[in-house]
Order: structure tokens, then sequence, then C-alpha cells
């Protein structure tokens, strides 16, 4: 089985996607954590994440035994990740390592932007998981204060925004809930009650 959650950045879909998961014994990919490691090498490279050679030799050769970098977590390196996924090589580079992922006998959750459309239409179970613009930016400033982290909630909410735009306007697989995907709205759930109706929901079309 292969379980396709797309949305927004802090629309709560990685969560969601790593509980569902283990629920189901099944393998789990952040797929956004692999433009986050081009991102990162582009840059560890010396070039800048526009340019289209740099970003694709780049993501031909990601290691995506590198994933569990603490440097590819946080917003700078989400930002930096969305500029290098409008770029068509990048996204083509990655294609075939998301659909061998889930491939896997054991079944697997992706989550992402364009797993429902490009990288597994034929998924069984198809999320999208949204969350209003504000709920999402106090998400993000409530992780920031836990860890003791200075930061405005109108930046916050700014960075979101602006990627979100950037996501959903690109012409190279754009983010945008598949036609056959059911909307989860988390804008007034906690972490458990979006997990209890994303099980109902996979009780019903798988
Ligand atoms: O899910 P995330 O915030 O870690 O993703 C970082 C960026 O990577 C996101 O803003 C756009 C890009 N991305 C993508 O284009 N397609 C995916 N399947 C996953 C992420």
């Amino acid at each position: 089985m292969i379980i396709a959650i797309d949305g927004p950045a802090a629309s709560g879909k990685g969560t969601l996607a790593k509980r569902i998961a283990a629920h189901f014994d099944m393998a789990w990919l952040d797929t956004g954590l692999l433009y986050r490691a081009v991102a990162r090498d582009v840059l560890a490279a010396g070039s800048d994440l526009e340019d289209v050679q740099a970003a694709a030799a780049a993501a031909k050769s990601v290691n995506a035994e590198t994933l569990d970098d603490p440097a590819l977590r946080g917003p700078r390196a989400g930002d930096a990740a969305s500029i290098v996924a409008k770029i068509p090589e990048v996204r083509a580079a990655l294609l075939e390592y998301q659909r061998a992922f889930a491939r896997q006998d054991k079944g697997a959750v992706l989550d992402g932007r364009d797993i429902g459309t490009v990288v597994c239409p034929e998924a069984h179970v198809k999320i999208f998981v949204t969350a209003s613009d504000e709920a999402r930016a106090k998400r993000r400033f409530l992780e920031h204060q836990s860890r003791g982290e200075s930061v405005m909630y109108d930046d916050l909410l700014a960075d979101i925004r602006r990627r979100d735009a950037r996501d959903s306007g690109r012409a190279a697989a754009p983010m945008h809930a598949a036609a056959d995907a059911v909307h989860l709205d988390t804008t007034t759930l906690d972490a458990d009650q979006a997990f209890a109706v994303a099980l109902q929901l996979i009780g019903v079309m798988r």
C-alpha cells in the first residue's frame, strides 16, 4: 500500500505521515528532506540556488543517507529547498528515488507537495493536509519558543505565505491536491485528533 500525504509547510503533514507509518509498520519518506539536501549541497559547493546546472548536479548526486542531517531542519533550509524545487531538472533527478522507495513490500508513506499528483498518482490513499496560514505560523512560533529561540510571529507568517506562493505557483509539479485526494484541515485539530481523523479516512479509502 502507498499512502500519499501532501500539503503546505507546517500543516502537520510530516507528524501525521510519521505516525501513520509507525501505526501500519510501513516505511516513511519525508520527501522535503531530499529538496533540503539538494539546497544544502548547492550552497556547500558555493553555487547559487537558482543555478540550474549546479542544482541538477546536486540532485543527481544527493546522498539519501544524509537526510538525518540536523542542518536540514529549520525554516531557512525549507526556504532554500523551495527555490531548488522550482527547477524541473532537480525534480526529475529525485523522482526515481521516491518512486523506488514507494514500491517497497512493506508499503510506504510519503509526504511532500506532489506525491499524490506526480510521484505516486497510483497511491491507494491520498490525503491533502491544510491549516490556516495563522494556525501554521503559530505552530512554528511555538516550536521556536520551546527551543528558546526568539522569532517574530509576523515574520513566520510572511515566510509561510511566501513559500506557499512559490510551491503552488511554480510550473513544475506545483503543490495542489490530487483530484482524488481527501482534504484534512488541521486548523483546529491537535496532532492526536488529526491522526484519529486520518485513520478513519484510511479505513475508508484503502
Ligand atoms: O516539506 P518541507 O517543508 O520540508 O519541504 C521543503 C520544500 O521542498 C518545499 O517548500 C517545497 C519542496 N518540496 C517539493 O517541491 N516537493 C516535495 N514533494 C517536497 C518538498
